[in-house]
């Protein structure tokens, strides 16, 4: 039978199967209900810069002076109850749990790093995703603060430091290059964005897509395999589009160390966790492999001899023939 243990950020998993951030985690109940269904790891619902602000910038000028007490006591309070789930998992689950924090800013969320780790997470994910939409935007200047915000949070923290990157970056290669440099334990490719869409008949705003769909996987394997070959020192998690145990194989052979999954498990089920992960030990039986450290980044981008296929962008061959 084979062996499905993992690390991933330096934390030892049963399995390569982590819940991602979502409203699935968000409840100690929620997380023993993914531990028995087999999860290898979760990580908890984002705690959000603008949320924790908002909470607590609405705070009335009362004209008393007590309002800078009255901001922190509601920041607290807003904090507390994350707190309060990551000590309340790590009470009755044995698997990892890990912190996430949705940050754009570089300066309270090194305090609340430090809260996260006192409360017993195991490690903690920063979640970057913005777009940048600015006119007199400084190329260069996002990567920047995502490295701003890691040293600033390493310097307070010692459990590992994953960092989960949106898909809009024009070189992830490079970024995550930057981030092992300064002390990242794990990159996870790629956190997904809001979509909106317009409704023709009454011309408002909507939302689409909030589930994933199996072929934004094809992006992933890409980055995976490209950035685990050119950056092997850090540990890589694929999310986005992973909806069964093909998916998990697809992403170890580009490289990665585990999966972040939540669309599916929305969509059918936890028990659908079980049937990724025997999905997995039967293509592994299969094809003869013992553990996932045997054919981890086997199809990277270093394997691929002289025609690199995931850095090729242009589609002339297949509009020459297509339809044919
Ligand atoms: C309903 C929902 C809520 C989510 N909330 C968060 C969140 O709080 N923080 C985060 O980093 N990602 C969040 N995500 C993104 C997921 O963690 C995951 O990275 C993404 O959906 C891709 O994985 P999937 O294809 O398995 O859905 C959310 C996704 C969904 C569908």
């Amino acid at each position: 039978m084979a062996q499905l243990k993992t690390t991933f950020a330096g934390i030892q998993l049963e399995n390569p199967v982590i819940v991602s951030s979502s409203g699935l985690t968000d409840s100690a109940e929620k997380i023993k209900a993914l531990e028995a269904a087999g999860a290898g790891a979760v990580v908890l619902k984002s705690v959000f810069e603008e949320q924790i602000g908002a909470e607590s910038g609405h705070i009335q000028d009362s004209g008393l002076g007590a309002d800078d007490y009255l901001q922190a006591y509601v920041r607290s309070h807003a904090l507390n109850g994350h707190v309060s789930l990551v000590k309340e998992a790590k009470e009755g689950c044995s698997i990892p749990v890990i912190a996430s924090i949705n940050c754009y800013s570089d300066s309270e969320w090194v305090d609340f790093a430090g809260i996260m780790e006192e409360a017993g997470a195991d490690a903690l994910e920063l979640n970057l995703l913005a777009l940048q939409t600015s006119r007199n935007y400084e190329y260069g200047s996002f990567e920047r603060r995502h490295v701003d915000i890691l040293r600033h949070v390493k310097k307070v923290v010692r459990i590992p430091v994953i960092f989960k990157l949106g898909a809009n970056l024009t070189n992830p290669v490079a970024l995550a290059d930057q981030l092992y440099a300064n002390g990242a334990a794990g990159v996870v490719l790629f956190n997904r964005f809001f979509q909106p869409d317009i409704r023709t008949d009454s011309l408002t705003f909507a939302q689409t897509n909030v589930m994933s769909n199996p072929c934004e996987l094809a992006d992933r394997i890409r980055w995976t395999a490209i950035a685990s070959a050119e950056v092997p020192q850090l540990d890589y998690a694929v999310s986005g589009g992973v909806h069964g145990g093909q998916g998990i194989v697809k992403s170890v052979l580009a490289g990665a160390s585990a999966v972040e999954v939540c669309s599916v498990i929305y969509q059918r089920g936890n028990g659908v966790i079980g049937e990724m992960k025997e999905e997995l030990s039967g293509w592994m039986d299969e094809h003869g492999y013992a553990s996932l450290a045997e054919f981890k980044g086997k199809m990277n981008a270093w394997s691929t001899g002289d025609v690199n296929p995931f850095e090729r962008t242009q589609f002339m061959k297949y509009y020459g023939s297509y339809g044919e």
